[in-house]
């Protein structure tokens, strides 16, 4: 195997720039060798293992402090960590196949807990009984606007288990605890959180429609997968692109269920972005897509939010 390769190769300035929010990133990818253009992305380093993460395993030895974001009338709970303290890694916001970003909360998650306010007010969605994944979730501020809004089931996946235990799990928390609603305590609803690649997650998210691994298990039935998957800021990197289709594929319940995504429609320097992964979605032929929404604040190239469903 080759050692990964970091800040000292390259360093592109690529998903955004001089963002004026003050929890926006700015976005520099460290980026290792064979991480370029169009062609796949080498394997620089094993992926992390599939695991679930319980509640009970919170970092209590990664400091975390709490403050709010503003999402239109909207106020949620973010924290802060120190990606020095949790992966050792100063000044990166991403390290391609190590840290992929989930420290940060990037501008993709705003805009899409915005849009998903609007599409609740236009009466186009409803979280209330769903069962809902946010996919990437790191801060997992969709996720967890899902929950109050009624979600029953709330399943969040990361790549990287640690942000999952120093970040996701004590953000939901905070939110929760914040809502004072009595049915939104944590232990009493089915949220879960899950580390892993996209390529091998589906082995082991409880409602995936078809598990290979298990054909006849009860993730095979019809009605399994989830109502609505949420993803903000994962379509970056043409060479997970596809793995990242296919997880949506097995996880979106059908016929009714749906996908948000929220990201940059090109991001400059590694080639992904909304319209990349669209073109993948509309070449399989199954899904139709439509866009929610788009954001030019100057902030960083086209942001764009997409509904896919089955045709
Ligand atoms: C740029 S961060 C965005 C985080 C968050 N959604 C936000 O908008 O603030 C990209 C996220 O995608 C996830 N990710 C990227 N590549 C992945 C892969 N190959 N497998 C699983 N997750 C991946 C990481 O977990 C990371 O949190």
């Amino acid at each position: 195997m080759r050692p990964l390769i970091t800040v000292a190769n390259r360093c592109l300035h690529v998903l955004s720039k001089n963002s004026p929010s003050e929890h926006a990133v700015s976005c520099s990818l460290h980026l290792g060798s064979g991480f370029a253009g169009d062609s796949p992305q080498e394997d620089l380093h094993p992926p992390p293992p599939c695991v679930e993460v319980l509640p009970s395993e919170v970092s209590e030895n990664v400091k975390y402090t709490v403050e709010p974001v503003q999402l239109g009338e909207l106020t949620l709970l973010k924290g802060r960590v120190s990606t020095q303290e949790v992966f050792s890694l100063s000044n990166s916001d991403l390290v391609p196949g190590k840290y992929e970003g989930g420290l940060k909360l990037w501008e993709g998650s705003m805009d899409l807990v915005k849009a998903l306010q609007s599409e609740i007010q236009a009466g186009k969605l409803s979280f209330s009984g769903k069962r809902v994944l946010e996919l990437g979730c790191g801060h997992g501020l969709p996720a967890i606007f899902a929950s109050l809004e009624g979600a029953h089931t709330v399943h969040l996946q990361d790549f990287n288990a640690e942000v999952l235990r120093c970040l996701t799990i004590p953000n939901m928390d905070a939110n929760l605890k914040k809502s004072h609603a009595p049915e939104c305590s944590l232990a009493d609803r089915d949220i879960r959180f899950f580390g892993g690649d996209w390529k091998d997650i589906h082995q082991i998210l409880p409602h995936i429609k078809y598990n290979e691994e298990d054909p006849n298990g009860d993730n095979g039935s019809a009605s399994g997968g989830y109502d609505v998957i949420l993803m903000a800021e994962t379509v970056y990197s043409i060479s997970s692109l596809q793995h990242l289709y296919e997880l949506v594929k097995k996880c979106m319940s059908c016929p009714h269920g749906v996908a948000y995504m929220a990201g940059k429609k090109h991001y400059f320097g590694v080639g992904g972005g909304t319209r990349r992964f669209l073109s993948l979605v509309e070449k399989d032929g199954i899904m139709a897509s439509s866009i929610v929404g788009e954001v030019a604040d100057g902030s960083s190239n086209l942001r764009e939010i997409w509904r896919l469903s089955f045709k």
